[in-house]
């Protein structure tokens, strides 16, 4: 299979992994011919990507960091939560559920772990909050693997990133679904959630004051600046830390009704510059490492002017995937080459090109 961006599927072409809207129910499964009519309706939802059967790639597996039903179970949670507090902001967070997403992610990432880890997710325009928290939880609690943390410290941090925009329910609705730019007043709104997640994480004995502190600090910057408190380096809890670099990462890489989605390798390098700016080096530092530059599946264009797609990733140079090129595309005489590039060092990957 290999990933391609939906201006570019033909009709006829065979999907290798379902479509799925928010909620995780299956809009088309695996193996569906796509025609017009489909491709059409996925465009108009905001899918821009997808998963296409190709014979030759077969051999290639794709494996995400954690599986569909696990996202499902992590979505849900957040959820029902996010309905229920919105409706009353007295309720108390159902930490079981949290904590039972978050075992569920854990589990799936101890298997998945020595691999650079592919986060792409297939999504539309929908729920991008619920999809934002589960994305960023993962990308947060593999980061804090890297780092050696213990079960009860992964579980601390992961059900504080679950709920870290919790708070947002307390911000006026017509202020966060603002598409515009916003002005001083409505910026400053924004801000609240932070404390006002904390809050209600706080109260709630069932979570750890730590993983309530993911929600009050996710927007602190290491150089200061950031808010609710406009806290320094190490003044910020790890855990906020690690939330800022998790957070943005998967903001960055998202789509959005009004604005593209940043390629990884583009969110990549704004995380890299950020070093020891907005993000703490060390978590910088442990991105690097475990986060894939190119994803499995990517469209690539090569330096020696062949076109073909990232089919495997290597671990020690993150920025080197192995590239499967087509030579004589659509010729009779076709036939394809495996291209190392931690090997083959004088060939470079020059553009991103998901066709
Ligand atoms: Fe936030």
């Amino acid at each position: 299979m290999r990933l391609v961006n939906i201006a570019y599927v033909d009709e006829g072409s065979i999907l290798a992994r379902p479509v799925r809207s928010a909620n995780g129910r299956v809009l088309l499964g695996e193996g569906v011919t796509l025609n017009q009519n489909f491709l059409t309706k996925l465009k108009q939802l905001g899918y821009d990507m997808l998963f296409i059967r190709d014979d030759r790639f077969k051999d290639v597996e794709i494996n995400n960091a954690v599986s569909e039903k696990t996202k499902e179970i992590a979505y849900n949670a957040i959820c029902t939560i996010t309905t229920a507090v919105d409706n009353d902001s007295n309720t108390n967070i159902d930490a079981d559920s949290v904590r039972f997403a978050v075992l569920n992610i854990m589990e799936d990432l101890m298997y998945s772990f020595d691999i650079l880890s592919n986060l792409t997710d297939i999504m539309g325009y929908d729920e991008y909050t619920f999809h934002h928290s589960v994305n960023t939880t993962v990308l947060a609690l593999i980061l804090a693997m890297g780092k050696g943390y213990t079960q009860s410290k992964l579980l601390e941090l992961g059900m504080g990133v679950l709920m870290h925009d919790i708070g947002k329910t307390n911000v006026p609705k017509e202020i966060l679904h603002n598409k515009g730019k916003l002005n001083e007043k409505e910026f400053e709104e924004i801000k609240k959630h932070s404390a006002y997640g904390f809050e209600f994480i706080r109260k709630n004995r069932d979570f750890s004051i730590h993983s309530a502190h993911v929600a009050f600090q996710h927007h602190e910057k290491w150089m200061g600046g950031g808010y609710p408190r406009g806290l320094k380096g190490t003044e910020i809890h790890e855990f906020g830390r690690i939330a800022a670099v998790a957070d943005v990462y998967d903001a960055l890489i998202s789509k959005r009704p009004y604005r593209d989605a940043m390629e990884p390798y583009q969110a990549y390098e704004f995380i890299l510059a950020q070093s020891g700016h907005q993000f703490d080096p060390e978590i910088v530092r442990l991105f690097t490492k475990y986060v894939a530059v190119y994803p499995t599946g990517t469209g690539v264009e090569l330096s020696n002017g062949l076109r073909g797609n990232v089919i495997g990733q290597n671990a020690s140079l993150p920025n080197r995937p192995i590239v499967r090129a087509i030579f004589k595309e659509n010729d009779p005489l076709e036939q394809h080459i495996d291209f190392d590039l931690s090997r083959q060092l004088n060939i470079m990957i020059t553009k991103i090109e998901n066709r």
